[in-house]
Parts: structure tokens; sequence; C-alpha cells
């Protein structure tokens, strides 16, 4: 691992901002967050961006942001869900980061969502379209150096999971 950064991967509504935001806190690092970041580099909510541009471009911005990103050391970095269906940013995670996934159980992560208008892969109904994208993305987050099950377990448990972890890493 070059640099010394946690980054959050998982599926939408597993929790990783408001994981990375305690995290953050407790090990008085950065937050970063890369879909706020690529909004703010575009000045559009990222609606408006797969709206206007499509998912390409955002996908794209998204590559580069993270690339940015991982330049520097001493932050919690909550990515996008489908940021890691890009080889290159899984690698770039893995060599710059100590990779965490959060998952949860489909009925958890609907629950968590379903009321959100910030998601445009979520369009018409919420339930079908994260049960579909959870079997496309079966073996996406695989990759991480651990994996915590938020379905059970209350945000501050995996927080301990995941410093604890840290703590032990090789
Ligand atoms: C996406 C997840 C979103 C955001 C965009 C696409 C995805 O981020 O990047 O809507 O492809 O899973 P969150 O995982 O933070 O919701």
């Amino acid at each position: 691992m070059k640099r010394q950064n946690i980054v959050l991967i998982g599926f939408m509504g597993t929790g990783k901002t408001t994981v990375g935001k305690l995290l953050s806190k407790q090990m008085d690092w950065s937050f970063v967050d890369t879909d706020q970041l690529v909004e703010q580099r575009e000045g559009k909510t990222i609606p408006e961006l797969f709206a206007t541009r499509g998912e390409a471009y955002f996908r794209n911005v998204e590559s580069e942001v993270i690339h940015e990103c991982l330049q520097k050391s001493h932050q919690i970095v909550a990515t996008g869900g489908g940021s890691v269906l890009n080889k290159t940013n899984r690698e770039r995670m893995q060599e710059n980061g100590f990779v965490v996934a959060l998952t949860a159980e489909a009925d958890t992560i609907i629950r968590r969502v379903k009321h959100d208008r910030n998601r445009p892969l979520l369009h018409g109904n919420v339930e079908d379209s994260v049960r579909k994208i959870l079997v496309e993305r079966k073996e996406a987050y695989h990759f991480a150096d651990l994996t915590v099950d938020t379905t059970y377990s209350n945000f501050e448990e995996t927080l301990q999971t995941i410093l604890e972890a840290w703590k032990r890493r090789v």
C-alpha cells in the first residue's frame, strides 16, 4: 500500500457515507466523497449530470477524481457504488488504500434508498432496479481487503470492526 487511506466501496445504500464520516472523526482523517467531488467539479448534481451528459461521461469524471484524491494520504474515501466496475479504479484503490466493502441484504438496501431521488440508476421501480443491479454486480466488491455486512449491525459496530482490521492490517 503506497498511501495511507481507507477506501469504502459497496452498493448504494450500504452506508459508505455515514460510516465514512464516523471513521474520519474517530481517526482524525479527512473525509472525501467521490460523488461530491464529481458534483463540485462539474457544477451539477449527479442526476443532472446523468441527464445532460450521460453515464459514460460521469464514469470518466469519477475515475479522474478517484485518481486525484488517491494521490493524498490520511483520508477516508467513500466511493460511488459503480466505481469498482472499472479495473483501473480498482487497482488504484488497492494500491493507495485499505479497501473496505460494505454490504447489506437486498431488502435493507431497498428500504434505505427507496425515497432517495439522488440515484439516477434507480429510476422507475426502485425494488426491481436494486435487485437487477445487485445481480449484475454480484462479485464486483469481492476484491476488498475487508468486507463488513451492515444489515444487522449498527454503524458504530461497523466502525469498530473496520478500526480493528485497520490496526491489524499487514
Ligand atoms: C452509483 C452510485 C452512486 C452514484 C451514482 C451511480 C452506482 O453513489 O455514484 O448514482 O452506479 O452504483 P452511491 O453508491 O454513493 O449511492
